[in-house]
């Protein structure tokens, strides 16, 4: 395209800050090209919410569909109740837009220290599902209040939301030099879903015979992530267990400021279109603790960035982000820098 529409919720707290220093990253990455990038911002998250009661209208919906991609940086704040924005507006995004590849890259650059003493080389994606599981709000309360509260929250897994992720999961292990693929579950508790999530991931294994594969309850998952990230490649893995090894993914590669994500639908229509946005985000969320100060590091939504222009076919200009995040950090050490900084120095970089 001669232009991307580029849809940025840039949200609460840090949010605003971050997505700022992306946007100026993307400028710099297609300033050799032709592409211009048209941004069209909504006013969304805890402020829109206190004025108007509103977290997503429809018509925010439809008008985000008009576009290529979505930027967003952040969601939440602790004067709306635990659960409204989230469920409201970022699960709602997700959920409506069918974001089912949630794509959670967890590399540890040069020069970044992890918490880990001895990390070895720490590069592997993890392929979330986005669209199922118990974040789908099947649940409901009785006796609310009572001694006798019964709380459910009901998991949902349908054989055609694991067949197609996993099938995604599959391609990008297919591309990478190691092609091997773990799924990560719990059938030996979790038996009605976690047998469907096995025997899909066998099956779907025919059509990518070089690809090889393994299985890791969640428990033993985490603890292979902290004594030896190494053995992994890419992990498939349903939407709970998903957010939890991904926020210990991002722990053990310096931190949450540094792990980017997309929420990916890869469909297209018969033209090559894409049925739907894709949204690129950091992990991280709001921190209000620090919103407003300046020093929330935007490494997070340009490696987010990064990811965008790669799903929109600028592979090169996608590199080029990922070159410099990692210079960036090969030589940033232990110094403290603003906000404005690092995006500006990686801003610098891009545009070489
Ligand atoms: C994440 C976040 C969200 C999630 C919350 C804010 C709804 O933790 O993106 O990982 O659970 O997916
Ligand atoms: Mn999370």
């Amino acid at each position: 395209p001669d232009s991307i529409r580029l849809a940025v919720v840039a949200g609460d707290g840090i949010g605003t800050e971050v997505v700022e220093q992306g946007l100026r990253v993307l400028d710099a990455a297609l300033a050799g090209t032709d592409v211009t990038v048209q941004t069209t911002e909504f006013d969304l998250g805890a402020r829109r919410w206190h004025a108007t009661g509103e977290t997503l209208s429809d018509a925010d919906l439809a008008s985000i569909r008009e576009h290529d991609a979505i930027l967003l940086g952040a969601i939440g704040d602790p004067s709306v109740p635990s659960g409204v924005l989230e469920r409201g507006l970022l699960l709602k995004l997700r959920f409506s837009l069918d974001h089912y590849v949630n794509l959670r890259p967890s590399k540890l650059y040069q020069g970044v220290r992890s918490p880990l003493a001895d990390p070895g080389e720490i590069d592997f994606v993890v392929v979330r599902e986005g669209t199922e599981g118990p974040y789908t709000g099947n649940g409901g309360a009785l006796r609310v209040g009572t001694p006798h509260e019964v709380a459910t929250e009901v998991s949902v897994n349908t054989a055609f939301g694991i067949e197609r992720v996993v099938r995604n999961a599959f391609e990008r292990a297919q591309a990478r030099p190691r092609k091997h693929l773990t799924l990560v579950h719990k059938h030996n508790v979790l038996v009605h879903a976690g047998h469907l999530w096995r025997r899909t991931v066998e099956a779907v294994n025919a059509e990518f015979p070089d690809v090889t594969t393994d299985y890791l309850h969640v428990d033993a998952a985490t603890i292979f992530l902290t004594t030896k990230p190494s053995r992994f490649d890419v992990i498939v893995t349903d939407n709970l267990f998903g957010d939890i090894i991904t926020d210990q993914a991002a722990a053990i590669i310096g931190g949450i400021g540094l792990a980017a994500s997309a929420n990916i639908n890869p469909d297209r229509e018969a033209d090559g279109s894409f049925v739907a946005p894709s949204m690129f985000e950091p992990v991280h969320g709001s921190a209000p603790d620090i919103a407003g100060q300046g020093k929330a590091d935007p490494t997070a939504t340009v490696a987010s960035v990064a990811l965008l222009l790669d799903h929109l076919g600028f592979g090169e200009q996608s590199r080029a982000v990922e070159a410099a995040v990692a210079a960036d950090l090969a030589e940033r050490g232990d110094r403290v820098r603003s906000t404005a900084e690092v995006g500006g120095d990686l801003a610098a970089r891009v545009a070489g």
